[in-house]
């Protein structure tokens, strides 16, 4: 998509094509980053660019736990943290310390297609479970797909590519599904929990965080998305202070982030993050996109799941081949992902982390392809 991207904007003028295909958000970061920015750059601190404990900086760590023991009410210490590159590079971490060759690790479709490369890379694979009509995790099919070869189950909420939220009862049934599992196997699994799009919720949706439904749960996040920063590659995971085996797993990781090549998470940008756990963007832009393009397409007669979180939504394809749909777009301008991307044919993806001309401008192709599909 990136590349047909490119092809169509020299081919028409950057201007003339409505790219709503990429996970970039369009926002700066806050105010607070750019301070602090200023202030490591004019008072550099001597050994501020040394390297520093695999697992990143105790001060940094320490901060991130103050961060969660105040939403969680758990008492994590610097030591249930580990600062890595991004969101990408915490979950290769995880991955890679938990899993052995050969095993499982779930997924609810429609995912994030990145996670079956993840898994593979460290010799593991992914087995998709369904969700039904609103994007909902099948606990039916969750409970029939968990095997003795099951390592990790691994959500995404909000999610890419539905921004749909779980509520507390879906997470709580996962919960206890997990145990269930490990008591008849006598097999440890892990709930793995892919939070990059935590503070990015509207209209007061509830997040809960996934430490209260199982012991070995494992949160991998980054500021890609809260502080708009996916270039600078930051990122954390944090370990349930609850889960007893987590000392052993720690380590693990931070000889696994070592290895992997990261070594650590970059200096400054832990340095600057330190002080900005309780901050992010100007999440009401987003939600404003979001109302704007949802009742446009909705009043079209396209049919979506209203996200509340993130910044994507997943329509419908109104005809059963997503990538056709996707070529119609495409001949007006508007580039969309195909849904089977995401192991969900029969949708698409729009990302709207776009400025508001790109959003306002691809609502003529919108109109023309609903109206030659006659969807009012
Ligand atoms: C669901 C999900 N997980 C992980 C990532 C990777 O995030 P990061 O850029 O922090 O590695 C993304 C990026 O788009 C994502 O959408």
């Amino acid at each position: 998509m990136f590349e047909e991207g490119i092809a169509l904007k020299k081919k028409y003028g950057e201007r003339n094509v409505f790219d709503l295909s990429l996970g970039n958000p369009i926002v700066e970061p806050p105010e607070q980053f750019r301070e602090a920015l200023r202030d490591w750059a004019n008072n550099p601190r001597p050994g501020m660019h040394r390297y520093m404990p695999n697992a990143g900086y105790p001060e940094t760590r320490a901060a991130v736990a103050a961060h969660l023991s105040a939403k969680t009410s758990l008492p994590f210490t610097a030591n249930e943290i580990v600062m890595t590159c991004g969101a990408a590079g915490a979950l290769n971490t995880a991955l890679k310390a938990i899993s052995e060759p050969g095993d499982e690790i779930i997924i609810f479709a429609p995912y994030f297609s990145e996670y079956i490369y993840y898994a593979d890379n460290h010799q593991a694979t992914t087995r998709a479970v369904p969700t039904d009509s609103k994007f909902i995790p099948d606990l039916k099919a969750l409970e029939e797909s968990v095997t003795r070869k099951t390592k990790a189950v691994l959500v995404n909420s909000p999610n890419n590519p539905t921004g749909v939220v779980y509520n507390h009862k879906t997470l709580q049934g996962i919960g206890k599904i997990l145990a269930k599992k490990e008591k008849q196997y006598g097999t440890e699994i892990f709930l793995v929990s892919d939070d990059v799009y935590r503070k990015l919720v509207y209209d007061g949706a509830e997040c809960p965080y996934l430490f209260q439904y199982h012991p070995q749960t494992i949160v991998t996040t980054s500021h890609s998305k809260d502080l708009a920063l996916p270039g600078e590659r930051i990122g954390y995971i944090a370990v349930n202070p609850q889960y007893e085996g987590r000392g052993e797993l720690i380590n693990g990781m931070v000889f696994c982030n070592r290895v992997l090549g990261f070594v650590n998470a970059p200096a400054l940008m832990q340095h600057i993050v330190q002080n900005l756990q309780d901050s992010s963007v100007d999440i009401g832009q987003y939600a404003r996109k979001r109302d704007f393009l949802y009742n446009n397409l909705t009043e079209m007669g396209y049919s979506i799941v209203k996200p509340q979180g993130a910044f994507y939504m997943f329509p419908k394809a109104p005809i059963a081949d997503d990538v056709a749909l996707v070529g119609e777009l495409q001949k007006h301008n508007v580039l969309v992902v195909p849904g089977r991307g995401f192991g969900a044919p029969g949708y698409f993806r729009i990302s709207y982390c776009v400025d508001d001309w790109v959003i306002e401008g691809s609502l003529k192709g919108f109109k023309a392809v609903a109206k030659e599909l006659r969807l009012r």
